[in-house]
């Protein structure tokens, strides 16, 4: 049993909502980058993020978390090994996974793989992203898109 993520049985997201992070997501700017990575240099090109319009939030309040935040994060190529800033375990439900054979992979403190795993789109995880991780496969040109949500921050809920 992996310790680095989980499937949730949680409800699929509606279509009216995801046709709406695919158009958004798609036509992202390749050279822009999440505000919240800005002093992280190597993060520059590769990662932002985009909130929903409130009408949409209140799907995802009403049927996955009362009194989470839920935004858009766009991942525009193969993430360097990180630790999510501030983050301890998060919502993830791939919209649109980039290509086939994405992995997300895990990794101890030193470094050494221990888990590859390919999240499939339209499935909610949670993912334990203060274990070092990264993505790769995701081939040039193609955008990860998805819904992530901050369950706990600095272990608090
Ligand atoms: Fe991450």
């Amino acid at each position: 049993m992996s310790l680095n993520y989980t499937e949730l049985l949680l409800p699929r997201i509606p279509q009216e909502i995801t046709d709406f992070i695919l158009a958004e997501g798609n036509k992202r700017d390749p050279s822009t980058y999440s505000v919240e990575r800005a002093p992280q240099d190597s993060y520059t090109d590769m990662y932002e993020w985009f909130a929903l319009p409130p009408e949409f939030i209140t799907w995802f309040r009403a049927n996955i978390s009362p009194n989470r935040y839920f935004g858009v994060q766009v991942i525009k190529k193969n993430l360097p090994i990180h630790r999510d800033y501030g983050s301890n375990v998060k919502f993830n439900y791939l919209v649109q996974a980039g290509n086939t054979g994405v992995e997300t992979v895990f990794y101890n403190d030193d470094m050494v793989e221990n888990e590859a795993i390919v999240l499939e789109e339209h499935k909610w995880y949670i993912l334990s992203v203060q274990e070092l991780h990264n993505i790769r496969g995701l081939i040039d040109g193609n955008y990860r898109l998805g819904i992530t949500s901050r369950i706990a921050k600095n272990n608090r809920i």
